[in-house]
Protein backbone atom coordinates (compact mmCIF):
# COMPACT_ATOMS: atom_id res chain seq x y z
CA UNK A 1 0.00 0.00 0.00
CA UNK A 2 1.69 3.42 -1.00
CA UNK A 3 1.22 6.40 0.97
CA UNK A 4 -1.29 8.32 -1.62
CA UNK A 5 -3.66 5.15 -1.47
CA UNK A 6 -3.09 4.88 2.18
CA UNK A 7 -4.10 9.04 2.84
CA UNK A 8 -7.43 8.07 0.36
CA UNK A 9 -8.49 5.99 2.85
CA UNK A 10 -8.49 8.52 5.54
CA UNK A 11 -11.24 11.30 5.18
CA UNK A 12 -9.93 13.65 6.83
CA UNK A 13 -7.23 13.84 4.52
CA UNK A 14 -8.28 13.63 1.05
CA UNK A 15 -8.25 16.98 0.56
CA UNK A 16 -4.79 17.78 1.96
CA UNK A 17 -6.33 20.62 4.17
CA UNK A 18 -5.45 19.26 7.56
CA UNK A 19 -2.70 18.42 8.82
CA UNK A 20 -3.55 15.80 11.86
CA UNK A 21 0.11 15.77 14.19
CA UNK A 22 -2.02 14.37 17.30
CA UNK A 23 -2.26 10.85 16.63
CA UNK A 24 -0.90 9.86 20.10
CA UNK A 25 -3.81 11.43 21.73
CA UNK A 26 -6.55 10.19 19.25
CA UNK A 27 -5.58 8.56 15.90
CA UNK A 28 -7.47 9.23 12.74
CA UNK A 29 -9.68 5.99 10.94
CA UNK A 30 -9.55 4.53 8.09
CA UNK A 31 -13.08 4.35 5.70
CA UNK A 32 -12.64 0.73 6.47
CA UNK A 33 -13.33 0.91 10.28
CA UNK A 34 -16.03 3.32 10.04
CA UNK A 35 -18.38 1.48 7.79
CA UNK A 36 -17.68 -1.49 10.02
CA UNK A 37 -19.13 0.40 12.91
CA UNK A 38 -22.07 1.73 10.76
CA UNK A 39 -22.33 -1.76 9.40
CA UNK A 40 -22.92 -2.85 13.28
CA UNK A 41 -25.60 0.01 13.67
CA UNK A 42 -27.25 -0.49 10.22
CA UNK A 43 -27.40 -4.32 9.87
CA UNK A 44 -27.36 -5.82 13.46
CA UNK A 45 -27.52 -3.59 15.97
CA UNK A 46 -28.27 -6.14 18.49
CA UNK A 47 -27.29 -7.55 22.06
CA UNK A 48 -24.41 -10.01 22.33
CA UNK A 49 -24.22 -13.13 24.38
CA UNK A 50 -27.54 -12.68 25.53
CA UNK A 51 -30.82 -12.91 23.48
CA UNK A 52 -31.37 -16.07 21.26
CA UNK A 53 -31.97 -14.46 18.01
CA UNK A 54 -30.23 -14.20 14.81
CA UNK A 55 -29.12 -10.64 15.43
CA UNK A 56 -28.02 -11.30 18.40
CA UNK A 57 -26.11 -14.25 17.06
CA UNK A 58 -24.31 -12.15 14.56
CA UNK A 59 -23.22 -9.65 17.04
CA UNK A 60 -21.72 -12.78 19.57
CA UNK A 61 -19.95 -13.96 16.26
CA UNK A 62 -18.48 -10.67 15.50
CA UNK A 63 -17.22 -10.39 19.56
CA UNK A 64 -16.09 -13.54 19.28
CA UNK A 65 -13.90 -12.84 15.87
CA UNK A 66 -12.85 -9.48 17.16
CA UNK A 67 -11.47 -10.99 20.61
CA UNK A 68 -9.65 -14.13 18.18
CA UNK A 69 -8.02 -10.98 15.81
CA UNK A 70 -6.30 -9.35 18.72
CA UNK A 71 -5.59 -12.21 20.74
CA UNK A 72 -3.29 -13.25 16.93
CA UNK A 73 -2.06 -9.72 16.84
CA UNK A 74 -0.75 -9.87 20.21
CA UNK A 75 0.08 -13.62 19.58
CA UNK A 76 -1.97 -14.77 22.71
CA UNK A 77 -2.16 -17.74 24.15
CA UNK A 78 -5.80 -17.62 23.75
CA UNK A 79 -8.35 -15.50 22.84
CA UNK A 80 -9.69 -15.62 26.48
CA UNK A 81 -6.79 -13.59 27.85
CA UNK A 82 -8.26 -11.11 25.80
CA UNK A 83 -10.19 -8.50 28.15
CA UNK A 84 -12.30 -5.79 26.33
CA UNK A 85 -12.21 -2.16 28.21
CA UNK A 86 -12.54 1.43 27.17
CA UNK A 87 -9.29 2.27 27.47
CA UNK A 88 -5.62 1.87 29.04
CA UNK A 89 -6.73 3.92 31.98
CA UNK A 90 -9.79 1.19 32.87
CA UNK A 91 -6.91 -1.51 32.22
CA UNK A 92 -4.94 -0.35 34.83
CA UNK A 93 -7.40 0.45 37.38
CA UNK A 94 -8.60 -2.79 36.69
CA UNK A 95 -5.05 -4.65 37.48
CA UNK A 96 -5.16 -2.00 40.78
CA UNK A 97 -8.48 -3.25 41.85
CA UNK A 98 -7.98 -6.49 41.20
CA UNK A 99 -4.91 -7.88 41.93
CA UNK A 100 -5.38 -8.03 45.93
CA UNK A 101 -3.28 -5.41 47.22
CA UNK A 102 -2.74 -5.03 50.61
CA UNK A 103 -0.72 -3.16 52.88
CA UNK A 104 2.84 -2.39 52.42
CA UNK A 105 2.81 -4.27 48.75
CA UNK A 106 5.31 -2.34 46.55
CA UNK A 107 4.24 -0.90 42.99
CA UNK A 108 6.94 -0.05 40.87
CA UNK A 109 6.89 2.97 38.05
CA UNK A 110 9.23 4.96 35.67
CA UNK A 111 9.12 9.14 36.45
CA UNK A 112 7.59 9.29 33.22
CA UNK A 113 4.00 7.48 33.41
CA UNK A 114 0.92 9.00 32.41
CA UNK A 115 -2.21 9.91 34.97
CA UNK A 116 -3.35 6.98 34.25
CA UNK A 117 -0.12 4.76 35.71
CA UNK A 118 0.67 7.00 38.62
CA UNK A 119 -2.87 7.65 40.18
CA UNK A 120 -4.03 4.60 40.83
CA UNK A 121 -1.06 3.87 42.59
CA UNK A 122 -1.32 6.88 44.42
CA UNK A 123 -5.13 6.27 45.44
CA UNK A 124 -3.80 2.74 46.50
CA UNK A 125 -1.29 3.87 48.69
CA UNK A 126 -3.84 6.39 50.57
CA UNK A 127 -6.76 3.96 51.04
CA UNK A 128 -4.60 0.29 51.73
CA UNK A 129 -1.29 1.92 52.53
CA UNK A 130 0.85 0.54 49.69
CA UNK A 131 4.31 1.66 48.82
CA UNK A 132 4.81 3.18 45.28
CA UNK A 133 8.37 3.19 44.41
CA UNK A 134 9.50 5.64 41.02
CA UNK A 135 12.59 5.29 39.08
CA UNK A 136 14.58 8.21 38.28
CA UNK A 137 15.24 8.58 34.40
CA UNK A 138 18.60 9.08 33.33
CA UNK A 139 20.03 13.10 32.60
CA UNK A 140 18.81 12.28 28.72
CA UNK A 141 15.17 11.10 29.58
CA UNK A 142 15.73 7.41 29.01
CA UNK A 143 15.24 4.32 31.47
CA UNK A 144 17.79 3.52 33.89
CA UNK A 145 17.67 -0.02 33.98
CA UNK A 146 20.84 -0.22 36.68
CA UNK A 147 18.86 1.61 39.37
CA UNK A 148 16.19 -0.50 38.62
CA UNK A 149 17.89 -3.61 39.25
CA UNK A 150 19.10 -2.07 42.44
CA UNK A 151 15.81 -1.04 43.25
CA UNK A 152 14.10 -4.75 42.81
CA UNK A 153 17.56 -6.10 44.47
CA UNK A 154 16.79 -4.04 47.56
CA UNK A 155 12.68 -4.20 47.76
CA UNK A 156 10.07 -6.80 47.64
CA UNK A 157 7.90 -5.86 44.80
CA UNK A 158 4.89 -7.07 43.92
CA UNK A 159 4.32 -5.19 40.63
CA UNK A 160 5.95 -3.28 37.79
CA UNK A 161 3.94 -1.36 36.30
CA UNK A 162 5.64 0.73 33.16
CA UNK A 163 4.91 2.53 30.15
CA UNK A 164 6.64 1.05 26.76
CA UNK A 165 6.91 4.00 25.19
CA UNK A 166 6.37 7.73 26.23
CA UNK A 167 3.34 10.04 25.39
CA UNK A 168 5.81 12.56 26.76
CA UNK A 169 9.07 12.32 24.56
CA UNK A 170 8.61 9.27 22.50
CA UNK A 171 11.21 6.95 24.69
CA UNK A 172 10.69 3.15 24.28
CA UNK A 173 11.95 1.41 27.79
CA UNK A 174 14.20 -1.46 27.16
CA UNK A 175 10.49 -3.44 28.17
CA UNK A 176 12.20 -6.87 27.43
CA UNK A 177 15.33 -6.47 30.13
CA UNK A 178 12.76 -4.68 32.55
CA UNK A 179 10.59 -7.63 32.34
CA UNK A 180 13.57 -10.29 32.99
CA UNK A 181 14.54 -8.30 35.80
CA UNK A 182 11.41 -7.95 37.49
CA UNK A 183 10.38 -11.72 36.63
CA UNK A 184 14.05 -12.29 38.48
CA UNK A 185 13.25 -10.87 41.73
CA UNK A 186 9.40 -12.86 41.40
CA UNK A 187 7.85 -9.37 40.70
CA UNK A 188 5.04 -9.21 37.98
CA UNK A 189 4.85 -6.90 35.25
CA UNK A 190 1.90 -4.45 33.66
CA UNK A 191 2.84 -2.97 30.27
CA UNK A 192 1.39 0.18 29.23
CA UNK A 193 1.23 -0.35 25.63
CA UNK A 194 -0.76 2.88 24.93
CA UNK A 195 1.80 4.21 22.72
CA UNK A 196 3.48 0.93 21.60
CA UNK A 197 0.62 -1.28 20.48
CA UNK A 198 -0.13 1.37 17.35
CA UNK A 199 3.58 1.28 16.05
CA UNK A 200 5.52 -1.63 17.41
CA UNK A 201 4.49 -5.74 16.93
CA UNK A 202 3.94 -7.19 20.91
CA UNK A 203 4.86 -10.66 21.23
CA UNK A 204 3.02 -10.88 24.57
CA UNK A 205 4.34 -14.62 24.77
CA UNK A 206 7.88 -13.42 23.59
CA UNK A 207 8.24 -11.11 26.27
CA UNK A 208 6.83 -13.36 28.80
CA UNK A 209 4.17 -10.27 29.40
CA UNK A 210 1.70 -10.43 32.77
CA UNK A 211 -0.26 -7.81 31.56
CA UNK A 212 -0.51 -5.57 28.79
CA UNK A 213 -2.87 -2.94 28.70
CA UNK A 214 -3.56 -0.54 25.12
CA UNK A 215 -6.61 1.81 23.55
CA UNK A 216 -7.97 1.78 20.74
CA UNK A 217 -8.53 4.84 19.58
CA UNK A 218 -4.46 5.76 18.90
CA UNK A 219 -4.70 2.29 16.48
CA UNK A 220 -7.22 3.47 14.22
CA UNK A 221 -9.73 1.96 16.44
CA UNK A 222 -13.25 3.97 18.07
CA UNK A 223 -12.80 6.40 20.97
CA UNK A 224 -13.58 4.31 24.14
CA UNK A 225 -12.16 0.95 23.06
CA UNK A 226 -9.17 -0.39 24.96
CA UNK A 227 -7.57 -3.69 25.61
CA UNK A 228 -6.13 -5.84 28.85
CA UNK A 229 -4.60 -8.89 27.96
CA UNK A 230 -3.47 -10.82 30.91
CA UNK A 231 -2.00 -14.27 31.19
CA UNK A 232 -4.57 -16.79 31.95
CA UNK A 233 -3.67 -18.33 35.29
CA UNK A 234 -3.31 -14.25 36.73
CA UNK A 235 -6.73 -13.33 35.31
CA UNK A 236 -8.24 -16.60 36.68
CA UNK A 237 -7.31 -15.68 40.16
CA UNK A 238 -8.34 -11.66 39.45
CA UNK A 239 -11.33 -10.46 41.60
CA UNK A 240 -13.32 -8.81 39.05
CA UNK A 241 -13.28 -4.72 39.26
CA UNK A 242 -16.44 -3.84 37.71
CA UNK A 243 -19.32 -6.72 38.40
CA UNK A 244 -22.81 -7.37 37.36
CA UNK A 245 -24.65 -8.27 33.89
CA UNK A 246 -23.16 -10.63 32.19
CA UNK A 247 -20.60 -11.40 34.24
CA UNK A 248 -21.95 -14.03 36.48
CA UNK A 249 -23.18 -17.54 34.98
CA UNK A 250 -25.99 -17.43 38.36
CA UNK A 251 -26.97 -15.74 41.25
CA UNK A 252 -29.64 -15.82 44.34
CA UNK A 253 -30.75 -12.96 46.43
CA UNK A 254 -27.48 -13.67 48.69
CA UNK A 255 -24.79 -15.59 46.60
CA UNK A 256 -23.74 -15.19 42.69
CA UNK A 257 -21.32 -17.65 40.66
CA UNK A 258 -18.69 -15.57 38.23
CA UNK A 259 -18.16 -16.87 34.86
CA UNK A 260 -15.26 -17.51 34.00
CA UNK A 261 -12.68 -15.18 31.77
CA UNK A 262 -12.66 -12.75 29.79
CA UNK A 263 -16.59 -12.42 30.92
CA UNK A 264 -16.10 -12.39 34.14
CA UNK A 265 -14.55 -8.88 33.82
CA UNK A 266 -17.09 -7.64 31.04
CA UNK A 267 -19.72 -6.28 33.28
CA UNK A 268 -22.84 -4.78 31.19
CA UNK A 269 -23.98 -4.32 27.98
CA UNK A 270 -20.45 -4.13 25.67
CA UNK A 271 -19.68 -1.74 22.94
CA UNK A 272 -20.26 -4.02 20.34
CA UNK A 273 -19.25 -1.29 17.42
CA UNK A 274 -16.33 -0.41 18.89
CA UNK A 275 -15.21 -3.88 19.88
CA UNK A 276 -15.63 -4.72 16.12
CA UNK A 277 -14.53 -1.65 15.04
CA UNK A 278 -11.26 -1.85 17.23
CA UNK A 279 -10.57 -5.34 14.90
CA UNK A 280 -10.97 -4.06 11.94
CA UNK A 281 -8.56 -1.45 12.91
CA UNK A 282 -5.92 -4.30 13.46
CA UNK A 283 -6.84 -5.96 9.91
CA UNK A 284 -5.90 -2.53 8.51
CA UNK A 285 -2.80 -2.14 10.46
CA UNK A 286 -1.81 -5.28 9.56
CA UNK A 287 -2.06 -5.19 5.83
CA UNK A 288 -0.03 -2.10 5.86
CA UNK A 289 2.34 -3.51 8.26
CA UNK A 290 3.56 -2.44 11.77
CA UNK A 291 7.55 -2.31 10.49
CA UNK A 292 6.39 0.21 7.80
CA UNK A 293 4.65 1.58 10.26
CA UNK A 294 7.45 2.54 12.62
CA UNK A 295 9.51 3.13 9.49
CA UNK A 296 7.48 5.92 8.22
CA UNK A 297 7.64 7.55 11.58
CA UNK A 298 10.77 7.02 12.21
CA UNK A 299 11.55 9.49 8.99
CA UNK A 300 9.64 11.87 9.59
CA UNK A 301 11.04 12.45 13.17
CA UNK A 302 14.55 12.33 11.96
CA UNK A 303 13.41 15.32 9.14
CA UNK A 304 11.55 17.39 11.64
CA UNK A 305 14.18 17.21 14.29
CA UNK A 306 16.83 17.91 11.63
CA UNK A 307 15.01 21.34 11.25
CA UNK A 308 14.22 21.73 14.92
CA UNK A 309 18.08 21.71 16.04
CA UNK A 310 18.27 24.57 13.31
CA UNK A 311 16.35 26.97 15.75
CA UNK A 312 17.92 28.09 18.53
CA UNK A 313 15.15 28.73 20.84
CA UNK A 314 13.83 25.36 20.19
CA UNK A 315 14.21 22.39 22.84
CA UNK A 316 13.73 19.25 22.19
CA UNK A 317 12.30 16.59 25.30
CA UNK A 318 14.22 13.29 25.51
CA UNK A 319 17.15 12.54 23.85
CA UNK A 320 17.84 14.46 20.40
CA UNK A 321 18.40 11.55 18.09
CA UNK A 322 15.42 11.21 16.13
CA UNK A 323 16.25 7.45 16.39
CA UNK A 324 15.20 7.00 20.25
CA UNK A 325 11.78 9.01 20.09
CA UNK A 326 10.25 6.84 17.75
CA UNK A 327 6.87 9.21 16.18
CA UNK A 328 7.01 11.93 19.15
CA UNK A 329 8.71 15.03 18.60
CA UNK A 330 7.98 16.46 21.81
CA UNK A 331 9.28 20.13 22.39
CA UNK A 332 9.14 24.09 23.88
CA UNK A 333 10.32 27.40 22.30
CA UNK A 334 12.13 29.73 25.19
CA UNK A 335 9.75 32.22 26.41
CA UNK A 336 6.79 31.25 24.43
CA UNK A 337 3.48 29.47 25.67
CA UNK A 338 3.09 26.58 24.30
CA UNK A 339 -0.35 26.32 24.05
CA UNK A 340 -0.45 29.25 21.69
CA UNK A 341 1.65 28.08 19.58
CA UNK A 342 -0.73 25.07 18.83
CA UNK A 343 -3.29 27.59 18.79
CA UNK A 344 -1.61 29.54 15.74
CA UNK A 345 -0.68 26.35 14.17
CA UNK A 346 -4.38 25.21 14.56
CA UNK A 347 -5.23 28.44 12.62
CA UNK A 348 -3.36 27.07 9.52
CA UNK A 349 -4.97 23.61 9.96
CA UNK A 350 -2.55 22.11 11.46
CA UNK A 351 -3.30 19.97 14.81
CA UNK A 352 -0.61 18.92 17.55
CA UNK A 353 -1.27 18.76 21.03
CA UNK A 354 0.56 21.22 23.65
CA UNK A 355 0.20 20.99 27.49
CA UNK A 356 1.61 18.79 30.08
CA UNK A 357 0.18 15.64 28.18
CA UNK A 358 -1.30 14.22 31.40
CA UNK A 359 2.26 13.45 32.72
CA UNK A 360 1.85 16.61 34.99
CA UNK A 361 4.41 14.64 37.13
CA UNK A 362 7.63 15.07 35.06
CA UNK A 363 6.70 18.49 33.64
CA UNK A 364 6.04 20.08 37.35
CA UNK A 365 9.45 18.50 38.48
CA UNK A 366 11.61 19.51 35.88
CA UNK A 367 9.25 23.37 36.38
CA UNK A 368 8.50 23.09 32.59
CA UNK A 369 5.19 24.77 32.07
CA UNK A 370 4.69 22.10 28.96
CA UNK A 371 5.53 21.39 25.76
CA UNK A 372 4.53 21.76 21.94
CA UNK A 373 3.43 17.52 20.92
CA UNK A 374 4.33 16.36 17.00
CA UNK A 375 3.13 12.98 17.18
CA UNK A 376 2.89 10.88 13.67
CA UNK A 377 1.75 8.09 12.42
CA UNK A 378 1.90 6.25 8.86
CA UNK A 379 -0.61 8.39 7.55
CA UNK A 380 1.63 11.36 7.47
CA UNK A 381 3.97 12.96 5.05
CA UNK A 382 6.86 14.60 4.47
CA UNK A 383 5.21 17.61 2.97
CA UNK A 384 3.01 18.00 5.81
CA UNK A 385 6.52 18.46 7.75
CA UNK A 386 7.30 21.13 5.40
CA UNK A 387 4.35 22.62 5.92
CA UNK A 388 4.36 22.64 9.82
CA UNK A 389 8.31 24.20 9.95
CA UNK A 390 7.12 27.21 7.47
CA UNK A 391 4.30 27.88 9.95
CA UNK A 392 6.10 27.57 12.80
CA UNK A 393 9.07 29.66 11.76
CA UNK A 394 6.15 32.63 11.16
CA UNK A 395 4.53 31.71 14.08
CA UNK A 396 7.92 32.29 16.34
CA UNK A 397 8.98 35.94 13.64
CA UNK A 398 5.79 37.04 15.26
CA UNK A 399 6.36 35.86 18.92
CA UNK A 400 9.98 36.35 19.45
N1 LIG B 1 -2.38 10.10 26.69
C1 LIG B 1 -2.88 10.68 25.51
C2 LIG B 1 -1.93 11.71 24.95
O1 LIG B 1 -0.78 11.63 25.22
C3 LIG B 1 -4.24 11.17 25.68
O2 LIG B 1 -2.36 12.60 24.25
Amino acid sequence: MDLQHIRQDFPLLRDNKIVYFDSACQSLRSQSVIDKIVEYYTDYPACGGRSMHKLAARVTEEVDAARATIAKFLNAKKKEEIIFTRNTTEGINLIANSLGFKSGDIVVTSDKEHNSNLIPWQVLAEKLGIKHLIVKSLPDNTFDLAAFETLLKKNKVKLVSIVQTSNLDGVTNPIEQIINVAHQHQALVSIDAAQSAPHEKIDVQKLDADFVVFSGHKMLGPSGTGILYGKQKLLDNLQPFLVGGDTVASSTYTEHEFLPVPEKFEAGLQDYAGIIGLAEAVRYLQKVGLEKIAQQEEELNEYLTTELLKLPKVKILGPEDAKQRGGIVSFYVEKVDVHQIALMLSEQGIMVRSGQHCVHSWFNAHQLKGSVRVSFYFYNTKEEVDRFVRELKKIMNVLL
